[in-house]
Formats: C-alpha cells, structure tokens, sequence
C-alpha cells in the first residue's frame, strides 16, 4: 500500500506528532506527505512545519458547502499522492467526496470506547454515564459518524473523582500508542472489511 500519509487536524495536534515520532523512531514505516488543517491557529500547523512536513491550512469557511470542502481536500491530498489520510482532532464532519477518493483508506482517533460515546465531548459524555471504563479507538471512516470498522482499541479505568480533563489525559497517553500502531496495520495490509468488522484477510488458495 503507498505509505504516504495526509494528517487532517484542527488544533493542538498531539496525535499528529505521535505520528511523527513513531516515524522517527521507526515503529511506523511510513511517511507524511501533508498535514491539512481546518483552522489557521491550529498549533499542530507548527508541529508539522518544525519536522519539515509540508503543512497548510484549508479553512471551511471559504467554501459554500461540505462537499466543496471535502473536494478541496481531496485535490490537496492527491496533489500529493497520499494513500491514507489519518484523521488527527480534525473536528469536521467528513462527507462522501472525501469518502469516496480514499474508501477505506481513511482513519479516524476517538477518545472513547465505541460504539459507546460517539460525536463530540467524549470524555466528558463518560463521566456523565459513571462508566468505569473508557479508552481510545482507532477505526475506519465511513459515512456513519465515528461507526466505521474498529482497528485497534485501547482501555483505561475511570478512576472516582475523575474529572473531563483528568479522564482525557488517561485517554490521550493511549491514543498516542493507539495511532501509529493502528496506521502500521492497516498499511501493512492482510486484513478485508465484513459488515462493519475488520477481519484478517483469506489465506491465498
Ligand atoms: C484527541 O483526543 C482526539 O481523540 C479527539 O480530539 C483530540 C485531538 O487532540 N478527537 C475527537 O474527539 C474526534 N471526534 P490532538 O489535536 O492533540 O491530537
């Protein structure tokens, strides 16, 4: 699979650089040929650019509708070559144009256990619930929001007197392990999508 990734973020970019440290340190072989984000004053723009990655912003306000949008980022990302798009806290809804030019070729990080928790706020969602556990989950995107087919999950206990912030930090220390091992799978193939599951893929006859 080409291994040229496109990074879509709106913000802090914590998941972005996991992504480049684990290329660094070469537990992920591949390579970020974009970093697009959403917002101008996303401080992952600055991540990127002092990696030397190439990183620009495509705001959603200049265009009239989503998928005008999603079409902008879909010549960007080919301009380039990507092969698998990494959505990193890209806080944007993504439609059918960018769905279709990458079907099953684009991630998605959730800080919750899905399917529980989807959408926004995530953790604090949790806290509201009183479950006793939560996590991160890496999967597929598909055209149903945070639904796609799960890659990789992993688990963290909600501790009593956990707040939001408290829980999202747990969170976050295992979506950065999460992330880069999710897109190596995925890059390295040998897997097929049934139904809504990932599955390895059939043993050549
Ligand atoms: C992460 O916690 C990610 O899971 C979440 O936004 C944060 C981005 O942080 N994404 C979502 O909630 C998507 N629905 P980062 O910019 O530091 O990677």
């Amino acid at each position: 699979m080409n291994r040229r990734l496109g990074v879509l973020i709106s913000g802090r970019g914590s998941n972005l650089q996991a992504l480049i440290d684990a290329i660094a340190e070469r537990r992920l072989d591949a390579s970020i040929a974009l970093v697009i984000s959403s917002r101008a004053d996303a401080a992952g723009l600055e991540r990127a650019r002092a990696a030397g990655i190439e990183a620009i912003c495509v705001p959603h306000r200049a265009f009239a509708t989503r998928d005008d949008y999603d079409r902008a980022l879909v010549k960007e990302l080919r301009a380039r070559d990507v092969g698998l798009v990494c959505l990193a806290g890209f806080m944007r809804l993504v439609g059918a144009p960018l769905i279709e030019a990458f079907p099953n070729r684009i991630l998605n990080i959730h800080p919750s256990l899905l399917p529980a928790f989807p959408g926004l706020d995530a953790q604090t969602q949790a806290i509201e619930h009183g479950v006793k556990v939560s996590g991160a989950t890496v999967h597929l995107v598909t055209a149903e929001l945070d639904g796609g087919p799960i890659v990789v999950q992993r688990a963290v206990p909600v501790m009593p007197g956990d707040t939001a912030e408290t829980l999202a930090a747990r969170i976050l220390e295992q979506e950065h392990r999460a992330y880069p091992e999710a897109v190596q799978m995925v890059l390295d193939g040998g897997w097929r999508v049934e139904g809504r599951r990932l599955v390895p893929a059939d043993p050549p006859a």
